[in-house]
């Protein structure tokens, strides 16, 4: 029988706890601070890491009861050791190293990243290798995932990323965070050619992107339609259709590019927040010449379950942390 991981994930937000036996998810616990954060316009990291504090206990009870295991029954602990605020990942480490202390389980210390990248296993039993393009609101990079810990990079973004720019837009047009649900639902009733917005890298060879022109254009293009001072709402509209097709098409020659450099990938998967997206969902899809995997939204973002699993496939390895495992704020795959 597999082994029953629980898993602890703390890294930015969402004070997240989730109970696996191999790739069934028997709990998925997420308690999201989105509320906390919202009159600043982002992530408050002193903030974030308090109501992490303040949440763990409880969020992992809550996984283990509804997976209806004791915390004897586990056979290992996974928690996300970074990258990511270092508050929040310290407190997840504490906790976890609490509990595998009091009850000799063993430690696994997952990295974030490697948890969204090896999603796409845990909910379609993805084949290795596979390519990966992982984009949310602090990451944007390809990556080809040949085993639990064994990524090469491809390329990524040399700037923001993909759901920073959303977010960034959606506060210059005056909508509410998180930005890019919001700007999605204004560029549905908008016109994507309305306004020509650059498609930024594509002249360069190579994976790499860059997402910081394209909101210094939205900023131009919202200065240009402001009529007696506010922005008309159907010009709106069109400038977040505009943006979302540019970062779209970006995205999907990018991934062409990508794809061609893994021939033998049994598949292209998505992950992070802006996987959610519909028009850049359709526009991978597009492009895509083998099986296209993008994970149920509520394992796309931040989750314990995908901790879980990453750790699951650790462990079955033989990998084991010690007391000693540190909190990292930097980590790359
Ligand atoms: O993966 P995630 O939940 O958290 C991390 O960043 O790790 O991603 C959140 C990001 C935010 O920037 C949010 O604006 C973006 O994903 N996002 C979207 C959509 N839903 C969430 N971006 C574009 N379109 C969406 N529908
Ligand atoms: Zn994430």
């Amino acid at each position: 029988m597999p082994p029953l991981i629980l898993g602890i994930e703390s890294s930015c937000d969402d004070t997240a706890s989730a109970v696996l036996r191999g790739r069934k998810i028997l709990s998925n616990v997420v308690s999201s601070q989105t509320d906390l954060h919202a009159a600043f316009g982002g992530v408050v990291p002193e903030i974030a890491a308090r109501a992490h504090v303040e949440k763990l206990d409880l969020c992992v009870e809550q996984a283990l009861s509804q997976a209806k295991v004791a915390l004897a029954e586990i056979d290992a602990i996974a928690v996300t050791a970074g990258p990511g605020l270092i508050g929040g990942v310290m407190a997840g480490v504490m906790v976890a190293k609490g509990l595998a202390m009091g009850t000799g389980i063993p430690l696994i210390g997952v990295n974030h990243l490697a948890g969204h990248a090896l999603t796409p296993r845990l909910t379609d039993g993805a084949t290795y290798p596979y390519l990966m393009l992982l984009v949310s609101g602090g990451h944007c990079q390809f990556l080809r995932v040949d085993g639990p810990d064994a990524f090469t990079r491809l390329g990524g973004t040399i700037d923001d990323a993909p759901g920073e720019a959303f977010d960034k837009v959606a506060k210059l047009l005056g909508l509410l965070q998180p930005g890019g649900p919001a700007v999605e639902r204004a560029a549905a009733a908008g016109d994507p050619a309305a306004f020509a917005f650059p498609r930024p890298l594509l002249d360069r060879e190579g994976c790499d992107l860059s997402f910081s022109g394209l909101k210094t254009a939205v900023l131009r293009a919202r200065d240009t339609s402001l009529v007696d001072g506010a922005l008309p709402r159907s010009l709106r509209n069109d400038i977040c259709a505009g943006f979302q097709r540019a970062v779209a098409e970006t995205l999907a020659e990018k991934s062409r590019r990508a794809l061609a450099l893994c021939p033998d990938a049994t598949a292209f998967a998505v992950a992070g927040g802006v996987a959610a997206n519909g028009a850049i969902r359709s526009a991978l899809e597009g492009i895509c010449d083998r099986p296209f995997l993008a994970p149920p939204l509520p394992l796309c973002t931040d989750n314990a379950a995908m901790i879980a699993w990453a750790g699951s496939e650790l462990f079955e390895a033989g990998a084991h942390d010690g007391m000693n495992l540190a909190p990292r704020p930097r980590w790359p795959l």
